[in-house]
């Protein structure tokens, strides 16, 4: 029998999801310390928007910022780490505000620190405006959490009835985002350490062992073209 041709759509992911693995390595083989790596991460972060606020149809951009579990990392990688995001978030917000780009922060941001909980409320404000890119910065995010706080909310209100797939999704941190249609992870590993577990029930997935700090443009090209080469059958057969 002739098998179903598949059908190859070029097609770019309307939201990409990263999980951006490998400072510590990318630091370690320079023999430098784990943050200098993150120092350069944050570099690659910038690159990376710009190149996602130009490509046409590519609308969200998440990324795996800083997770629930990450608190377990010795403390000073920690503090340098949540102290390095404070800093960009300082110093890029004109610069974001000017490219028009948009960025939300999704995750347990109640239980960061009163002067970061600021910094995050003034700068959501300040690019609440920005229609090319809306990038989401995941922060104390885990993707257990992300549902088992859905739910809680859900309670909180009052709901006593059954609960569906909808109202879990319209309880999420996030609910105006749609769901993830790629997912990268760099530095060779596979695993989705509880990123996006709701959203990206449907995702693409693709693995690169390209350290984050060294992830540039045409990594992120080489990853929509894959996506773009594949066929999404959302378990329809
Ligand atoms: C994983 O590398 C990376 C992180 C835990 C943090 C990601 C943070 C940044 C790139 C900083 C800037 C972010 C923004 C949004 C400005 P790892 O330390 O787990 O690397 P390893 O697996 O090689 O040890």
């Amino acid at each position: 029998m002739a098998g179903v041709p598949i059908e190859r759509k070029a097609e770019t992911p309307s939201h990409v999801a990263i999980i951006m693995d490998g400072n510590g390595r990318w630091a370690l083989k320079k023999g430098l310390p784990r943050l200098a790596g993150h120092r350069e991460g944050a570099k690659a972060v910038e690159r990376i928007i710009r190149a996602a606020a130009s490509t046409p149809g590519l609308d969200y951009l998440s990324l795996f910022a800083f997770s629930t579990e990450n608190w377990r990392r010795p403390r000073a990688e920690v503090e340098g780490l949540l102290s390095l995001l404070k800093t960009y978030l300082r110093s890029k917000r004109d610069e974001l505000v000017e490219n028009r780009v948009r960025m939300v922060f999704s995750g347990r941001i109640d239980q960061l620190a009163e002067d970061l909980q600021d910094e995050i409320a003034l700068f959501e404000k300040a690019t609440a405006r920005g229609d090319q890119l809306t990038v989401v910065v995941c922060l104390n995010y885990g993707g257990r959490q992300e549902i088992v706080d859905g739910v809680n909310r859900l309670l909180r209100k009052g709901f006593a009835g059954e609960v569906t797939e909808e109202l879990i999704s319209a309880n999420l941190y996030r609910p105006g985002i749609p769901d993830p249609d790629l997912v990268i992870r760099t530095s060779g590993e596979v695993r989705i350490s509880n990123f996006l577990l709701w959203g990206s029930a449907y995702a693409e997935f693709f693995f690169t062992d390209t350290l984050w700090p060294d992830f540039g443009e045409e990594d992120l090209k080489k990853a929509l073209d894959h996506y773009s080469l594949r066929e999404r059958r959302y378990g329809a057969g």
